[in-house]
């Protein structure tokens, strides 16, 4: 038994369908409390922040963000007694906002991009005396994922080396903690980021716009460590989401606009990386075998290139934006 449900987080790593001569396996987020992978740096930087007495439960926070990451303060903040303003942009999802509003947070939505969300967090932190999380610089935002989705995934591999890390970047919180994390483990793994094609600010050093939600800030975030990245991939919003609705009708994962990116992207890694002569194991067909064994024998797993990457929340965050009619 959990003694919280922030001691609830955590995400299975499962196996998506792949190129021949390659694994991709994927993180899926959704299952944590809140929803998303927000709520490891939700939680983490709540517990910094109180570690550092910076705040106390009965303070106020606020924190601009396109919403996942204030569901996951939201979760947390209702846990352990603080109040909680999220200035996020109007045009994210209705989903989100009700979200938040059900986990009891006060919510101020401002026209315009983050950018503005940021400026108004800023007055407003002024003005109520609260305290921001600041999630684009806070380290105990990457360290969540040092600490959790990296520790997670080495032991969800069950021994087999990662050839390549590929993870959309946001914040760069994922990228950054986690891959410094594996890269201990795995020192020749590559990684690679995944950004809007619209908004590609890594690869082209020039801002967009783009219409992803949670992805592609449209700078480069303090807390992104660029010495990290071997590469960088583009997908356009209409190509994740045809995959965001593969992956739902053809594998039963039902996940988000930048998992939809960071499977396109994965798949483009492992299709390179790929060794067709290599005999990769298959799913077992047996479904009696599957339920079992927990995924079959991992015989032979050995030499068979694997891609790792994260999706970072659930397709039922997007019903309303038309996505999968
Ligand atoms: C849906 C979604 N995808 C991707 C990201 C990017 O993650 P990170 O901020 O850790 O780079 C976020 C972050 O908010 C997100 O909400």
């Amino acid at each position: 038994m959990k003694d919280s449900i922030l001691e609830a987080v955590g995400s299975p790593l499962v196996r998506v369908s792949s190129p021949e001569g390659a694994t991709v396996a994927a993180k899926l987020e959704a299952f944590n409390p809140g929803g998303s992978a927000k709520d490891r740096p939700a939680r983490s930087m709540i517990a910094a922040a109180e570690r550092e007495g910076v705040i106390s439960p009965g303070d106020r926070l606020v924190e601009p963000t396109s919403g996942n990451t204030g569901i996951g303060l939201a979760v947390a903040a209702a846990a352990r007694g603080y109040d909680l303003t999220i200035v996020m942009p109007a045009s994210k999802s209705p989903e989100r906002r009700k979200l938040l509003r059900a986990y009891g947070a006060d919510l101020e939505l401002v026209d315009g991009d983050m950018e503005d969300a940021r400026e108004r967090a800023d007055e407003l932190t002024e003005q109520e005396g609260a305290v921001q999380m600041g999630q684009f610089e806070n380290p105990a935002n990457a360290e969540a994922h040092y600490r959790t989705t990296a520790e997670e995934i080495i032991e969800q591999v069950e021994g087999r080396e990662i050839d390549a890390f590929v993870a959309g970047v946001g914040t760069g919180g994922t990228i950054t903690g986690t891959a410094t994390r594996l890269l201990e483990e795995y020192p020749d793994m590559e990684v690679v980021a995944v950004e809007p094609e619209e908004n590609a600010v890594l690869s082209t050093g020039e801002s967009g716009e783009d219409d992803y939600q949670g992805m592609g800030p449209g700078f480069v975030s303090e807390l992104l460590d660029t010495d990290l990245l071997d590469s960088v991939e583009t997908v356009a919003l209409d190509e994740a989401e045809v995959e965001a609705r593969r992956l739902a009708r053809e594998e039963g994962i039902l996940v988000g606009q930048s998992s939809g990116a960071a499977s396109v992207a994965a798949k483009r890694v492992a299709e390179r990386l790929a060794q067709p002569d290599l005999n990769c194991p298959e799913v077992p067909d047996d479904l009696q075998e599957l339920v079992a064994s927990d995924g079959g024998t991992k015989d032979g797993y050995d030499d068979c290139p694997l891609v790792v990457t994260v999706f970072p929340d659930s397709g039922e965050r997007y019903l309303s934006t038309g996505m999968f009619d």
